[in-house]
């Protein structure tokens, strides 16, 4: 693993850091208490490259790999998490999944817009029951000639309002299990499709999660990506690239807690000195600084297996659990080092706790993290 970025990866990081702090900082207050969703923002991340990044340039994308991906995915997540759940599933769980599974009619028609941030995508899996059980699912699509019709609701989904297509994950055949399941193209546009109000949530409330019901929407055949039955391995193949992207957005959270902490400790004096010179947060300052080059260890060696085509699903784990218990913990510091000053909203550092939760539980709880290690740890004789 090379610990020295390359010319190519630090202008990355740069640009992305530029843009994070001059056009996300400032509205994201705001955004977080009004629930706004960051619709402008996410068009120029589009133009910068940032949504689809591992997306081929033939197909309208940056054409990097997914260690670029995680370094412009910090930064962004460092300013605004909710941002960096958006371009997550964009370019993680949506351009990838369409990239690696869909044919060439689907990546001409779809990838290009997804990729410049002319068009958002989301990605509906979970159901009101299954979550963690992804596979026991309800909606059905039932073929008719040259369609198929889809009944039923999903729920949790990222991106459900904003996103001009879905990946849904449904049944074609009942009672097989997962082996009844395919992937689909829905269109916002398809009749019969309603996405319901947005969740009013604890954290990343920048972003749009809502139900989206299905009351005999027809999707044509052309839409089916891959073979009818392959839907839940090609979910769980993509979820495991999703995993890293959350893990990146759990350090991005981590990372700002700790700078924060930083700064402040200069500049907060008490007793007479700066509270930096106390030992107790000197500790802290230690321990989470730890935690994050931790993560980003976890996270880029996971990064770099993917793109070297290894096998790479128990490191992308490893990485979400760690990061995602980082980001928690750091943040919970980052508010005791603010004391009074971060209880309050006006310093913003608050909402990196309730940013963090999140990232030990959507795609894949921590509990879910741990089933897929020990599973990959555990197999053979
Ligand atoms: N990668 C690739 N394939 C996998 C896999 C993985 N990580 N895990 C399992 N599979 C394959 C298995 O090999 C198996 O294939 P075969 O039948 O051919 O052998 C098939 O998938 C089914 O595997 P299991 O029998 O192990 O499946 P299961 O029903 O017991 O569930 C699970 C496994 C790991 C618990 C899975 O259901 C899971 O990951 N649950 C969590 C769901 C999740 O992450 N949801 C996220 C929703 S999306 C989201 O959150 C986005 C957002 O908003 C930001």
């Amino acid at each position: 693993m090379d610990f020295i970025l390359d010319n190519q990866q630090q202008l990355i990081k740069k640009t992305a850091r530029e843009f994070a702090n001059d056009i996300l900082r400032p509205g994201v207050i705001e955004r977080d208490e009004k629930s706004l969703f960051p619709k402008k923002e996410i068009s120029q991340m589009g133009e910068l490259g940032f949504m689809g990044m591992m997306v081929p340039e033939k197909f309208g994308g940056s054409g990097l790999d997914t260690l670029s991906y995680c370094l412009a995915l910090e930064e962004i997540s460092k300013v605004d998490a909710s941002v960096g759940v958006i371009m997550s599933v964009n370019n993680s769980l949506v351009c990838n999944l369409l990239y690696k599974y869909g044919n060439d009619h689907q990546k001409n028609t779809f990838l290009p817009k997804l990729a410049s941030g002319k068009s958002l995508g989301s990605f509906s899996l979970s159901e009101p029951q299954s979550g963690s059980d992804a596979s026991n699912m309800k909606t059905f699509a039932r073929r008719e000639s040259s369609d198929f019709v889809i009944n039923g609701s999903k729920n949790w989904v990222t991106n459900g309002i904003s996103s001009d297509i879905i990946i849904l994950l449904c049944l074609t055949k009942k009672n097989i299990g997962h082996k009844g399941i395919s992937a689909f193209i829905v269109e916002k546009t398809f009749d019969g499709l309603t996405a319901g109000n947005k969740e009013n949530k604890l954290g990343i409330r920048g972003s749009d999660t809502c139900e989206i019901y299905f009351d005999n929407c027809k999707v044509p055949f052309k839409n089916l990506i891959a073979s009818e039955g392959e839907g839940f391995k090609i979910a769980l193949d993509i979820l495991n690239g999703g995993r890293i992207g959350i893990a990146t957005q759990a350090l991005g959270i981590a990372q700002e807690s700790l700078d924060r902490s930083i700064q402040y400790a200069k500049e907060r004096e008490q007793f007479g000195k700066r509270i930096s010179e106390f030992g107790i947060i000197q500790s802290k300052i230690a321990n989470m600084a730890i935690k994050n080059e931790a993560s980003r260890l976890l996270i880029h060696q996971a990064a770099i297996l993917k793109d070297k085509g290894l096998e790479f699903s128990k490191e992308a784990s490893m990485a979400k659990h760690f990061s995602s218990g980082a980001a928690i913990s750091n943040a919970l510091e980052c508010v005791q080092i603010f004391g009074g000053y971060g209880y309050v909203k006006e310093t913003g550092v608050e909402r990196l706790i309730r940013d963090a939760k999140i990232t030990q539980i959507y795609e894949g709880t921590s509990e879910i993290q741990e089933k897929v290690i020990a599973k990959s740890l555990l197999k053979g004789d």
